[in-house]
């Protein structure tokens, strides 16, 4: 474990530590497979681009033909895939520490969110995420939703202006919104909110571009630029937030302690409200994108969620209110189940390690696909039905085995704003259902594009009227 010592200010910090010295960097082979079941060599440059075109396709056609777990190409290099839940299970909880996570995600992210929790490994991963989850506990939390609630009350005024409305871009200009005032207490409305919400959308951007290397124009330039920015201003801001007692999360990783009073060094907070951008960029928005497609597609599930909501007499969610929007936390669990934002997670074997029945090569890129986990006929009742009640305590297929739905990935790993996102969404669903009934329009059925985040190819045009509560 880390150990603290006090910095120049007399904080008590981190030492340095070294990120997953022990492990060699990736180097990335195009290497076959041997052993495991699936494809590699020439068949790679085809699967890559497949995935593109369709991944949700790609993986179904191999699972009917490899089994739940299969290794496929991407762009260069091999990864083992893995869906069956025995097996995700023991890769997620990683007893031995075997699994790289800095190494899974170097590649794609590691520049440009460096130092972010996803990015760290074992001891010096747990030390920090202990001193972040001050950030996240129930006091934080409720005043994260007295952020949210107006936020939120104000959009839903404009919606219902728009004659020809798109919900996908629409949710993300608000999810945009909530990240710039919830994370850093500063409006998209003012100078400096609108800089920071700018160089937000080019970091995230810039961890899909095909192109990764920071030439001017291109959008990995983009990224990096922006990155800049954020790093220089979030710096500057530190100390004055450290002093404060306002409620945005920069202000509570500013001053969250772990229970030794271990805090975050002025670099590592840096590095950790970047990451969070990213991690809670569009994520939140994408899942609200197919849980207000299925409620378009599904009035009585519409009516249902309107009736939950009818019971509580707020305008906005109460935080208390969390708990018992049970239906309308079936809706967003199953939208999560259905198109996964986070699909897959990305490791790496820092020695060679048995897996199941499987001998993983040292280096080995190994990702547990919850897109193959929740669709796996053998463990769900119709898995591409939208059916919420399959999360109800009579069905709760969910339980059965529990690598079988994690959509908040699990293990040492697990997604830190679980309860915040799912706050987020009900909050959102709750004054959403309260005034709009919502009617599909555009051509159907609605294609899903999966990559870089799910969202419907069309952007879900719908039309919205206004509801008789
Ligand atoms: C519906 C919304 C969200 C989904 C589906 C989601 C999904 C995930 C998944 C699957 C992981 C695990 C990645 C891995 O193991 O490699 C993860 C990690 C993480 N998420 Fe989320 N996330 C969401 C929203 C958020 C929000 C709102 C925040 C914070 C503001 C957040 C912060 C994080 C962080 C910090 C990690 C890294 C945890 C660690 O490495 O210890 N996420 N998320």
């Amino acid at each position: 474990m880390a150990s603290g010592h006090p910095d120049r200010k007399g904080h008590r910090t981190l030492r340095e530590t070294p990120l997953s010295d022990a492990v060699d960097l990736p180097d990335f082979p195009l290497r076959e497979v041997d052993g495991l079941p699936g494809e590699g060599g020439a068949r790679q440059v085809r699967d890559s681009f497949q995935q593109l075109r369709d991944m949700h396709g790609f993986l179904r056609q191999r699972r009917e033909r490899f089994g739940p777990n299969f290794a496929h190409g991407y762009f260069g290099f091999v990864t083992f895939a893995v869906g069956e839940p025995e097996l995700v299970r023991e890769l997620l909880i990683d007893r031995g520490a075997d699994f790289s996570s800095r190494m899974g995600w170097d590649f794609s992210i590691g520049e440009l969110f460096e130092g972010g929790l996803m990015l760290r490994d074992f001891d010096d991963h747990r030390a920090q995420r202990n001193i972040m989850q001050a950030a996240f506990r129930p006091g934080a939390m409720r005043g994260y939703l007295e952020i949210i609630n107006p936020i939120i009350d104000r959009t839903l005024t404009d919606w219902g202006r728009s004659p020809r409305f798109r919900f996908f871009p629409a949710i993300k200009r608000l999810g945009l919104q909530i990240a710039t005032e919830l994370l850093l207490g500063e409006s998209l409305d003012v100078r400096a909110g609108r800089k920071i919400g700018r160089s937000f959308v080019d970091a995230v951007n810039a961890a899909v571009a095909v192109v990764r290397r920071p030439v001017p124009p291109g959008r990995y330039w983009r990224g990096m630029r922006g990155r800049a920015f954020l790093e220089r201003y979030f710096a500057s801001q530190i100390e004055e937030r450290r002093r404060s007692n306002r409620a945005d999360m920069f202000s509570q990783l500013c001053r969250a302690e772990d229970e030794a009073g271990d805090r975050l060094s002025d670099e590592e907070i840096v590095q950790h409200v970047i990451f969070l951008v990213f991690a809670a960029h569009d994520t939140t928005s994408s899942a609200l994108t197919t849980a207000v497609w299925a409620l378009g597609e599904h009035p009585d599930w519409q009516e249902r969620l309107r009736e939950e909501i009818r019971a509580h007499g707020d305008a906005s969610m109460h935080y208390d209110a969390r708990e018992t929007l049970v239906e309308t936390d079936w809706v967003f669990k199953e939208a999560l189940r259905l198109q996964p934002p986070g699909s897959f997670m990305l490791r790496r074997t820092v020695r060679e390690v048995q897996l199941g029945p499987y001998l993983l090569p040292k280096n080995l890129t190994v990702s547990p696909v919850s897109r193959i986990s929740h669709y796996l006929p053998d463990w769900w009742t119709d898995p591409d039905c939208f059916d919420p009640l399959r999360f109800s305590p009579e069905r709760a297929e969910h339980r059965r085995h529990p690598g079988l739905y994690y959509p908040f990935g699990g293990g040492a790993h697990m997604c830190l704003g679980v309860h915040l996102a799912t706050m987020q969404a009900k909050a959102f669903l709750y004054q959403f259902l309260r005034r709009y009934t919502v009617i599909p329009k555009g051509r159907r059925p609605v294609r899903f594009q999966p990559v870089p985040m799910p969202h419907p190819s069309n952007s879900l045009p719908i039309g919205l009227v206004r509801a008789v509560l």
